[in-house]
């Protein structure tokens, strides 16, 4: 499967077609790789109610950025944008992300995950017939492909079997097999990455960190699904970037990557210590705890969730630079700090129903 003589010819930086760019992850890539790794970013976004274009304003300025609002699903305007910029890389991120919003309304998580990847996938295997050299595909994905573990279950690794259970993680899973299908028979330069959940800043607040902080700011209740017993396995946003671009960079033709923080767990535990930290960051709201509520919880909600990271960081030197800890007390500090970007947006998620119920209802 593996094709080491890719692994060498890649340099770093490049030319970067990113998807999905104004995205809580794309955007702490674009940063990434802009400041970091001297790369040229193109960012084609379409802007749905998810973007955070401001995610970008400390990089935007750069001769090496250009934004180009529209959608992946246009296969004229994705084939324009390959003439014109000639990318090596096309990292694709951009996808409806959100499991509630699926649940409620599957079509635009099929339209967009599944047609989309489909679109972009065709228009890199045409930009590519006839050329010389092969553009990178990097299809990033989710580990809710993999479905739920129980307690005692050994953690994901890239060769678990794909068990979706919401139309989120199903229609990532069937971008997932057309990228590797298109890599099989059509010989595209594809690879993926399978990542557990993500926090940091500039997380929109209809997540579950974010939701949680805002809640604890505003003294409002803090809505825990269930009993809290779920469990996620948590990396800071900034060490999921640099991953990334070890894979873009350096991973192999047709591999796929497991990408974790070996930080697993309990949403309540997640919960508690969102409000610990804030005990110590905003003492005049303390006890936050106090504030914690159990909801009703979400149909086919995955149990667990946990990642092997131990492949990606043997063969691509990646270690994570945040603790489950650590990040966390960034995080909520970036929140405090950052009370203009979210107010609004938290105010327009608090008046409407409760998402993702459809299936119980
Ligand atoms: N957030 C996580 O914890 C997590 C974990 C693992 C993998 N992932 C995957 O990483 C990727 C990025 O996730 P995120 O949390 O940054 O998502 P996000 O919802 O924050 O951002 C998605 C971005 O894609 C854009 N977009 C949506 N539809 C588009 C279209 N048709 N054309 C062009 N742009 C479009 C949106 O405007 C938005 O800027 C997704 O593919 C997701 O499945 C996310």
């Amino acid at each position: 499967m593996g094709d080491p003589s890719s692994r060498s010819r890649r340099r770093e930086g490049g030319k970067v077609l990113v998807t999905g760019g104004c995205g809580f992850i794309g955007s702490a890539v674009i940063r990434h790789l802009i400041r970091d790794k001297g790369a040229e970013v193109v960012n084609l976004d379409l802007l749905t109610y998810a973007a955070t274009p401001e995610a970008i304003e400390s990089v935007a300025q750069s001769d090496r950025y250009a934004f180009v609002k529209g959608d992946i699903r246009d296969r004229s305007l994705v084939a324009s944008l390959l003439e014109e910029h000639e990318p090596d890389t096309v990292m694709h991120l951009a996808a409806e992300s959100h499991v509630d919003r699926s649940i409620d309304g599957p079509s635009t998580f099929l339209e967009t995950n599944i047609m989309g990847t489909f679109t972009l996938l065709e228009a890199v295997r045409a930009f590519d017939a006839g050329r010389s050299s092969r553009r990178r595909f990097h299809h990033i994905s989710t580990d809710e492909v993999f479905g739920s573990l129980s307690p005692t279950d050994a953690p994901f690794t890239e060769t678990s079997p794909y068990q979706p259970n919401s139309p989120y993680s199903a229609s990532k899973a069937a971008s997932d097999h057309l990228v590797r299908a298109w890599g099989e028979t059509y010989g595209l330069d594809v690879v993926t990455s399978n990542c557990s959940n993500n926090y940091g800043p500039w997380q929109f607040p209809e997540k579950m960190i974010p939701v949680m902080t805002i809640a604890a700011v505003e003294a409002r209740p803090l809505p825990v699904y269930g009993t809290g017993e779920n469990v996620r396995d948590w990396l800071h946003v900034e060490d999921h970037a640099r991953a990334l671009a070890l894979v873009m960079e350096k991973g192999r033709t047709g591999q796929t990557y497991a990408i974790g923080g070996n930080a697993e767990r309990r949403n309540i535990d997640v919960v508690r210590a969102i409000c610990a930290a804030m005990d110590d960051l905003r003492p005049e709201g303390a006890p936050h705890d106090r504030l914690i509520t159990f909801v009703t919880d979400r149909p086919g909600h995955d149990l667990r969730y946990a990642i092997d990271p131990e492949f990606v960081r043997k063969e691509l030197g990646w270690e994570p630079q945040e603790t489950f800890e650590s990040g966390l007390k960034q995080t909520l500090r970036w929140y405090l700090d950052n009370q203009e970007w979210w107010l609004g947006l938290a105010e327009k998620a608090r008046t409407g129903a409760r998402l993702g119920l459809a299936a119980g209802s």
